[in-house]
């Protein structure tokens, strides 16, 4: 019997995480006797021939590194790809080809939305596929967790923690950026975590007027210095998010609108940080990478018993099996009414919305 040849990618924003999925997923299939090829630069690498062996020597030693041994890109759509002249071509029937002329038996391609979409329009041309999702910010509704999320959450934390201090020293509002797109899951649960006074999340608009009385109600009681913790995709109430480039959508700088919004009505100083993407960069944690071993050996799996289609996905404690189609675009926000929130209000810290 000739050995299946499997391919492995990853593509858009790297997370921490992606090499423990890579290397758990090489193993796993190579335990199975297949020969398992990494793929450069997400699906851009099946129009360049960006191909090389997995085997365990290039594998060895991944596990605590961050970013993905395969580089990646947001740009390699192959259904709308960049073409010279600016505009953008559909070049879906090239990939397919080099899939079949490689003598591809399987693709497993590790990924957010745009992955998971490219990869069920690549299931739907026949190609066999299995996906593993990959997001720091956690807003998949088909998985409980993305690995990535809880370095990301650590990450957060930790500058919570060192926040702290300096703003105690100073009697100073400290304002920080976090991550998540239009979820605040990285911001709640870093607020919760680094003890936030105050946290802003796109699902919670906010009111100046509340982060004001807020931080002037702490002053009544003894304390002169604030931390807030803010989402890049939190909003004013009726108001829009902020970006650093509308064109892109690429988010960013709201910390700087809420600064503006309260210092006038508050008399302590106000000092912002934008934490960018010291949030996706480097190892991660233990947490993040068990599950993205898990999803990994579950990915080699599917691929082994043939079950295509099918991205692997947490849920309580088990990896399930569900359908790409499902999970694309199913997005997880943030309940104002849920547990979490709940438990963040019930020991006083305010979300902005008076
Ligand atoms: O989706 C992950 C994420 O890190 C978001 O939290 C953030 O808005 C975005 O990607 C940043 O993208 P880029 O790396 O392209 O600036």
């Amino acid at each position: 019997m000739t050995k299946k040849r499997i391919g492995i990618l990853t593509g858009g924003g790297d997370c921490p995480g992606l090499n423990a999925v890579i290397r758990a997923a090489a193993r796993t299939l190579s335990r199975d006797d297949s020969e398992v090829l990494g793929i450069q630069f997400g699906f851009e690498g099946l129009l360049t021939n960006a191909v090389v062996p997995l085997t365990p020597e290039s594998i060895r030693g991944i596990l605590p590194k961050g970013g993905t041994l395969l580089r990646t890109t947001n740009r390699g759509n192959p259904f709308e790809y960049p073409a010279a002249d600016g505009t953008c071509v559909d070049r879906s029937a090239e990939v397919v080809d080099n899939i079949h002329k490689l003598g591809i038996d399987g693709i497993i391609a590790i990924g957010g939305d745009g992955t998971l979409r490219i990869a069920q329009r690549l299931c739907e041309m026949g190609i066999p596929m299995v996906a593993v999702p990959k997001t720091i910010d956690n807003d998949l509704a088909a998985t409980d967790y993305t690995f990535g999320f809880m370095t990301a959450v650590d990450v957060a934390t930790d500058a919570v923690d060192r926040l702290h201090s300096t703003a105690e020293s100073h009697d100073r509002v400290m304002i920080l950026e976090v991550m998540g797109r239009n979820a605040g899951w990285i911001a709640l649960y870093s607020g919760i975590g680094g003890g936030a006074d105050i946290i802003l999340i796109p699902e919670i608009p906010y009111r100046p007027e509340a982060i004001v009385e807020s931080i002037r109600s702490r002053q009544r009681e003894g304390s002169k210095f604030d931390i807030i913790v803010v989402a890049e995709g939190a909003k004013r109430h009726g108001g829009e998010e902020t970006y650093l480039d509308k064109a892109s959508r690429r988010l960013g700088g709201v910390a700087y609108q809420v600064a503006g919004d309260i210092a006038q009505h508050i008399d302590l100083e106000i000092r912002v940080t934008v934490l960018g993407h010291i949030q996706r960069g480097g190892s991660p944690i233990a947490f993040d990478r068990i599950l993205a071993t898990r999803f990994g050996v579950a990915a080699a799996e599917l691929v082994l018993k043939r079950d295509f289609g099918k991205m692997v996905a947490l849920r309580s404690d088990a990896i399930v099996a569900v359908p790409i189609h499902d999970a694309v675009s199913n997005q997880k926000y943030v309940d104002p009414d849920g547990a979490v929130v709940h438990s963040a209000r019930a020991i006083g810290i305010s979300f902005g919305a008076g």
